[in-house]
């Protein structure tokens, strides 16, 4: 071994080390306060009136304080499906479309007493969903047949988001900081559990995520959503992609999980959800069973 292979050989294990040694740190980081497996469980809903408290677990977990988001949406039925009960307007980047998007509530929750619980609430007031869905941003508008086709939008997100104690919920409490866990519970409207077999549009079509997306994860999100339920909370009728959209009747680019995912399995050249491009993803949109288990439905939007 000459010189230069010996410098060359040690750079290299100086290297390895350097990796370990920078893996090792952030690991410690981790479990310092907490596993790298922490996650939540609900284990409570309550709705008084229309103000809805989250009580939860954090399993694996030592700190007070855990940063999370959480979403509420709303089942309606087959035809409409899922509505998420926080609306916000969104402009992605400057230029691009004013659309309508589900939304969420993003906090820093410090265990009480007894233990981790949150009420949705807005600038320190609780939301109070009786009143329907609630706008955490203002609402697009515009002119001439343009401002009527948001019109539209808006008031078929007042219809079908008017509060309904029949109804059934669907809350969702997900990481916002280093670990990725989601969580999940539905209730009705009036605070009585439902448990997740017997909640609506638990299609069969989801447990097949997993059988190619290893344990429900996806990089959309930074890797940070894991239940493919949850997608539906935000992915309905009523969330559209700024970045895809024009500012013309009819030019918003929906974002449901039926045409997104249709969309993105069949290798669509040119297809991007906000800027990230699908064009290369395997075309595998003809095998219908890989997602659809049983029968497998008659398209009726097309993909
Ligand atoms: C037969 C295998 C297969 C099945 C089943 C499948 N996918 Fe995929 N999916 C892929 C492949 C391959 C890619 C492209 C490679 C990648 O990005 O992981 C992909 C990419 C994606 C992406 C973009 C990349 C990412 O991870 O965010 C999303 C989102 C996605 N799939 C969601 C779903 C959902 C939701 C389901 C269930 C309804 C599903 N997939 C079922 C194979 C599959
Ligand atoms: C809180 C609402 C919300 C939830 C929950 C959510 N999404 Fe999204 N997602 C959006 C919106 C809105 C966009 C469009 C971009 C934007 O406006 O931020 C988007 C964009 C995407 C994109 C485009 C690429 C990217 O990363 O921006 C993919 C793929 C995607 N979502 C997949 C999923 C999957 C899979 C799930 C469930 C595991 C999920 N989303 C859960 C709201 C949500
Ligand atoms: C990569 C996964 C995937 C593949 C492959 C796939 N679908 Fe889907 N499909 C979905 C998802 C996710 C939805 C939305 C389900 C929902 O809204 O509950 C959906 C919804 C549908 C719907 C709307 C009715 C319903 O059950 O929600 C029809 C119809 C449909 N798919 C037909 C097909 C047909 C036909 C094929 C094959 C040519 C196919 N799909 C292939 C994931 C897939």
């Amino acid at each position: 071994m000459n010189i230069t292979s010996k410098k060359k050989l040690f750079l290299i294990v100086t290297l390895l080390t350097t990796i370990v040694a920078v893996v090792a740190l952030n690991m410690s980081a981790i479990a310092a306060n907490h596993s790298a497996k922490a996650k939540a469980e609900i284990t409570n809903v309550t709705v008084n009136n229309g103000e809805i408290t989250v009580r939860f677990d954090m399993l694996n977990y030592k700190a007070n304080k855990v940063s999370l988001e959480f979403t509420i949406a709303k089942w309606v039925n087959d035809q409409i499906g899922w509505i998420n009960m926080l609306q916000r307007n969104r402009i992605y980047e400057e230029g691009a479309t004013e659309v309508v998007r589900a939304g969420n509530l993003r906090v820093e929750v410090t265990k009480g007493k007894d233990g981790f619980s949150y009420t949705f609430k807005h600038k320190d007031a609780a939301i109070d969903f009786s009143k329907g869905a609630y706008w955490t941003h203002k609402k697009p508008a515009g002119e001439g047949e343009y401002g009527a086709y948001i019109n539209h939008i808006l008031s078929e997100i007042e219809r079908h988001g008017k509060w309904d104690a029949d109804a059934i919920y669907r809350i969702g409490v997900t990481s916002r900081q280093d670990e990725r866990f989601t969580a999940v519970a539905y209730t009705t409207g009036t605070g009585t559990a439902i448990a997740a077999d017997n909640a609506p549009n638990q299609s069969i079509t989801l447990a097949s995520c997993a059988s190619c997306h290893a344990g429900g994860t996806f990089k959309a999100h930074s890797n940070r959503r894991h239940d493919p339920q949850l997608c539906f909370s935000c992915h309905n009728n009523f969330t559209y992609d700024s970045m895809n959209s024009v500012a013309e009747a009819d030019g918003w680019a929906s974002v449901d999980m039926q045409t997104m995912i249709h969309s993105i399995h069949a290798g669509i050249d040119g297809y991007k959800v906000a800027k990230a491009d699908y064009s290369s993803t395997p075309n595998i949109i003809k095998n219908c069973a890989a997602c659809h288990k049983g029968d497998v439905p008659v398209p009726v939007r097309g993909y």
